[in-house]
């Protein structure tokens, strides 16, 4: 297998996040600085962003509007983002990734763990936020220090702990 830069390699999407660190102001700062330069199409940078540290009024806005499900293990990040675009096309959304992949990549690096959801209520979370109708909120994004995976309720630990799968390289190539 090709190697990946250790940044890449040592990423992955945990749900069992340790409940007692904080994300301090400088990491929050790198993280938005990360998603500030990514490239984006006539650089239109279309995202925005909204953060909540836990136990702040935003932080509890944007849990109640995750599944109850993952409201339980979300509630342990130390902080949970959300990630809007402005705009309506293809092109925005896509921006808003690259820019929430540039965050992430940030995180990494500063020896943070990202989960990112899409599954969650959009319209409720506009709401709560406040945000105006051309802000479309899009994904939150879980942030924070690895946990202890036994802490997870069984079903989830299992998941936690097990191992993670990809598409072969030959699936990805077309023609
Ligand atoms: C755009 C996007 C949306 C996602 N939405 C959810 C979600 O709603 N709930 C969830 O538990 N995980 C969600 N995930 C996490 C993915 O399930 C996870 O990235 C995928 O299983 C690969 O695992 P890995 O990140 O550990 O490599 C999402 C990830 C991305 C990039």
């Amino acid at each position: 297998m090709p190697d990946l830069t250790p940044l890449l390699a040592f990423r992955w999407s945990p749900r069992a996040f340790d409940p007692s660190t904080e994300l301090d102001l400088e990491e929050a700062a790198s993280l938005l600085e990360a998603a500030r330069w990514a490239p984006s199409a006539d650089n239109l940078q279309p995202w925005r962003f909204a953060l909540g540290h836990r136990e702040d009024e935003t932080w509890k806005r944007i849990l109640t509007c995750l599944p109850l499900d993952d409201q339980g293990w979300a509630r342990h990040a130390a902080a949970l983002l959300v990630g809007a675009h402005t705009g309506d096309d293809g092109r925005a959304a896509y921006d808003l990734g690259q820019a929430v992949a540039h965050l992430t990549v940030q995180a990494t690096a500063l020896g943070l763990h990202v989960h990112q959801l899409t599954r969650f209520d959009r319209a409720g979370l506009a709401a709560e936020l406040d945000l105006p109708d051309d802000i479309r909120p899009l994904v939150v994004v879980a942030v924070g220090r690895l946990g202890d995976p036994y802490a997870l309720p069984p079903e989830l630990r299992d998941a936690e702990t097990a191992l993670r799968h990809r598409r072969p390289m030959a699936s990805l190539l077309l023609g």
